[in-house]
């Protein structure tokens, strides 16, 4: 299963709880605001993405699955 995560980055406001659990994932711009507005998660990082993508409380990062679909729960690791 492949996934991706995308990001509103227009609503962010820089509260970097995505950045503190996956750093590698969601880099975050020299203001302290996510720097991406998506990327497809690589292989093995299914698990962080996830826990990234709910940890944003002004809810701006989804993970989608590859029917565009919503993830919901905790995917298994590829
Ligand atoms: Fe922004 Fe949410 Fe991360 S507000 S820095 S996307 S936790």
């Amino acid at each position: 299963m492949t996934y991706r995560i995308v990001i509103d980055k227009e609503h962010c406001v820089g509260h970097a709880r995505c950045a503190n659990i996956a750093p590698h994932l969601f880099k975050l711009d020299e203001s302290g605001y996510i720097a991406t507005r998506g990327f497809d998660v690589p292989e093995g990082e299914e698990i962080a993405a996830f826990r990234g993508s709910i940890s944003c409380p002004e809810r701006v990062i989804k993970m989608l699955d590859a029917d565009g679909q919503q993830v919901k729960k905790t995917p298994r690791s590829a």
